[in-house]
């Protein structure tokens, strides 16, 4: 049985707002903080960086981290590069892999700008993109990734889960499809990882990304790039802890994943991710799904029954409701729920310009939910907006 009220003794600030604003970044357990903690009073070092016993144990640490991420996600751990964020994840793929004019991508305009942007920059290059649309309930539909695809594919890059309309893509059969044409497979798992059971091994993609601070429960400034053949990719930053020999002629890279970590990495913040993943393995992916989405989808339901109020997205969502009061500015029934009920909501256009656009408005107002969320916050929730749209009437 889950017990949420157990779960929300992890996350003090739960007791002070109703928090509905997890896709943008989740609240961190204190667990995770005392982790971090741990690094700063008992062991703050560099990592890989010295023979001391402080960086010794950081640097133990902060791999004990990467086997954990990579077990959570089944992937092999040197394949599990750290980064700051999911954007910079398909940054650095974006970067690293060699184009040419005339090559393709497909891409889908439910991306996050991160998924978006990247792949837009290489038309400077000659480089081909197209962006297909989904279907009217914002579900990619498979046969239209086929049809995209051409000789010249290299690339198929879509969201696991939509930001802005909680909708979410059959990854499975998709990379199925882009990989028989010959392309290779990026999953944005922004908003799935964490949320829902995830086997990036068994999906097969070539890339998936995510951040730590949205469904893994982990600080921000930490995210995650698994590459399924590394010598593919070229790092795109250099420096320090990439190279095991230099001379001013050239150098010699290290093996993955140290190639692609260069600098000092964000040690505190990886080390609370790795607590952070046990911590959702330990209450379960399958019953954080269901918690989630039994939220999601009653409350959806019930704002479709209120007068003035349009939902987006398929009946079948994930943990994401985007809605509109008609008449009313997005941001203004944001802050309404604010100084109400201390409602914590998103605005506006989600870091997903054209996807919004596509819904055939400008902004959207969004709840979102996390495994701390409860029924009585989304009665909460409903019954605020209810009383927002009686102020329209
Ligand atoms: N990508 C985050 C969101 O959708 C910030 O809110």
């Amino acid at each position: 049985m889950y017990d949420v009220l157990a779960v929300r003794e992890d996350f003090p600030v739960l007791k002070e707002v109703i928090y509905l604003d997890s896709a943008a970044t989740t609240q961190t357990p204190v667990q995770v903080v005392a982790a971090m903690n741990e690094y700063f009073y008992k062991y703050a070092g560099n990592h890989g960086r010295g023979a001391h016993r402080l960086a010794r144990e950081a640097t133990n640490h902060y791999e004990d981290a990467r086997e954990n991420v990579a077990r959570f996600l089944n992937v092999d751990p040197t394949k599990t590069i750290f980064t700051k964020n999911a954007t910079e994840s398909i940054n650095m793929v974006a970067h690293g892999l060699e184009w040419i004019s005339g090559d393709h991508i497909v891409t889908t305009i439910i991306e996050h700008h991160s998924n978006l942007l990247p792949w837009i920059r290489l038309r400077k290059l000659g480089v081909e993109v197209t962006i297909i649309e989904p279907d009217s309930n914002g579900i990619i539909v498979p046969e239209d990734v086929d049809n995209a695809l051409t000789d010249h594919t290299r690339l198929v890059a879509f969201t696991h889960v939509s930001n802005v309309l909680g909708s979410i893509t059959d990854v499975s059969r998709i990379t199925k499809i882009a990989h028989r044409g010959g392309a290779k497979v990026l999953i944005d798992g922004s908003q799935s990882a964490g949320h829902m059971p995830l086997d990036v091994h068994s999906l097969k993609c070539d890339f998936f990304v995510t951040p730590g601070h949205k469904g893994l429960l982990g600080p921000q400034g930490t995210g995650v790039l698994y590459v399924m053949k590394p010598d593919l990719l070229e790092p795109t930053y250099l420096g320090g802890g990439t190279v095991h020999a230099v001379t001013t002629d050239g150098f010699e890279l290290e093996p993955s994943p140290a190639r692609f970590e260069a600098g000092t990495p964000n040690i505190p913040g990886v080390i609370g991710l790795g607590r952070a993943v046990e911590y959702v393995q330990e209450i379960g992916s399958m019953d954080i799904e269901r918690h989630e989405t039994a939220l999601s989808r009653n409350a959806a339901s019930r704002l479709e029954e209120l007068p003035s109020v349009e939902v987006y997205g398929p009946a079948k969502r994930a943990a994401v409701v985007p809605f509109n009061v008609k008449g009313l500015n997005p941001h203004d029934v944001a802050i309404i729920l604010d100084e109400t009920k201390k409602i914590c909501v998103r605005s506006g256009y989600h870091c997903a310009m054209p996807s919004i656009r596509f819904l055939g408005v400008e902004g959207a107002v969004r709840a979102s939910f996390g495994l701390y969320s409860t029924q009585e916050e989304v009665d909460i929730f409903i019954e605020s907006v209810s009383q927002i749209t009686s102020l329209l009437a």
